[in-house]
């Protein structure tokens, strides 16, 4: 245990402030050190947060800040060398999805992290909800018998990300899939205790980003600075050792209900089928689960109470607590790297059209 509040700090303030949140309401950490290379964001939050150590050097930061822990919340291509500079420093790391671009960057991560003796954790903020951690109680409780299927999917009708370097393979490493679809994947591997996929399929496309259609925050005929060679929709299919087989859908836009953005985690088994289906990030009416009674079926909507921090806050407030008392934490770097293993085969596959074995 360490008796006094784990000294946090941030690189990137873009969903980093939704880190801040975490730490701001922890009673494990405090909010001592930010850091972003565009200093009027870095000044906004620090007069906003208090928090007078502003850095736009990362590497100063963790020399200087003496720093527990410290969130990782930059374009993906610089998830691996931040992380790992600050693992090598000695500092626990709670980097931002996807946690890298490749199998190979996510295992030299993982490597740095159990050479120094401390945490690498990811941000997988959607866990951190009253409902989908009820659904993953109702699989692993059994009451879903054996599950023979996974649907996961994110679809937007609009929704390509107007700010940043999402359209840029080389700064993302991929589009809708790697962004939205990440999500979505570990929530089922999560939920389902991360059976090992043996083989998997896909295919991607590009329909309205390269013409700068269905982005969000730019002007219709706004060009996408810096280009788009991502895909904004894609599907994989995966076999998993259990027999199961996974769908995994994302897209950023596509035609479909005006304003649709919404993801959906479905798992379908023996002896019932869950469902949890969030629409704009809301919390109503998300869940159904469809089981049978005397033979006959039954439909069940329950109601799930969102009680204490949710999402990204609930998922900083209780790494926290895991960090200072020393208990394991709920996202590890293993589980970053399932999802990349699946996510970069996926996209072999789409290039190469074949099945792309991973074992
Ligand atoms: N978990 C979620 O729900 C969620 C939501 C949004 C974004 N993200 C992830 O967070 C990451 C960042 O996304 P975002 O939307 O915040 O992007 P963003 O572009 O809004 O923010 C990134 C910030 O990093 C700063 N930055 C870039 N390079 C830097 C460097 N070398 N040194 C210091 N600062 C630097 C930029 O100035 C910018 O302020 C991505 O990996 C994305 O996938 C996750």
């Amino acid at each position: 245990m360490v008796d006094r509040k784990l000294r946090a700090g941030i690189v990137g303030l873009g969903v980093g402030k939704s880190h801040a949140k975490g730490y701001m309401s922890s009673l494990d950490a405090e909010l001592v050190a930010i850091c972003d290379m565009n200093v009027t964001r870095l000044n906004e939050s620090g007069d906003a947060w208090r928090v007078e150590n502003r850095y736009s050097d990362y590497a100063q930061m963790f020399v200087e800040a003496d720093l527990d822990v410290v969130s990782i919340c930059l374009p993906n291509a610089l998830h691996a060398a931040v992380s790992i500079a600050a693992l090598e420093a000695g500092i626990h790391v709670v980097c931002e999805k996807p946690m890298a671009q490749t199998v190979a960057e996510a295992q030299q991560m993982i490597a740095a992290a159990e050479r120094n003796s401390v945490r690498l954790m990811v941000a997988y903020n959607y866990r951190y909800r009253s409902d989908s951690q009820w659904m993953r109680r109702v699989v692993q409780n059994g009451m879903l018998g054996d599950i023979y299927h996974a649907s996961l999917t994110w679809r937007r009708e609009t929704g390509i990300p107007g700010w940043g370097v999402f359209g840029s393979k080389a700064a993302s490493g991929g589009g809708s899939l790697i962004d939205l679809g990440v999500h979505v994947l570990d929530l089922g591997l999560w939920m389902m205790n991360f059976p090992r996929p043996l083989t998997v399929s896909g295919s991607t496309r590009a329909v309205f980003g390269p013409q700068s259609k269905k982005t969000w925050g730019r002007h219709p005929g706004d060009v996408i600075e810096g280009g788009f060679d991502v895909e904004d929709g894609g599907i994989g299919f995966i076999r998993l050792e259990t027999g199961a087989t996974m769908v995994l859908e994302a897209t950023w836009a596509e035609h479909t209900h005006p304003a649709e953005d919404g993801f959906g985690v479905e798992l379908q088994g023996s002896k019932g089928t869950a469902v949890l289906r969030v629409n704009h990030y809301g919390s109503v009416d998300t869940l159904r689960l469809y089981t049978e009674i005397q033979d006959e079926p039954v439909t069940v909507t329950p109601g799930v109470r969102f009680n204490g921090p949710q999402g990204h806050e609930g998922l900083i407030v209780d790494l926290m607590r895991s960090l200072r008392y020393g208990e394991a934490t709920g996202t590890t770097g293993d589980h970053g790297l399932a999802a990349v293993s699946i996510l970069e085969a996926l996209y072999t596959s789409a290039q190469e059209g074949r099945e792309i074995p991973l074992v």
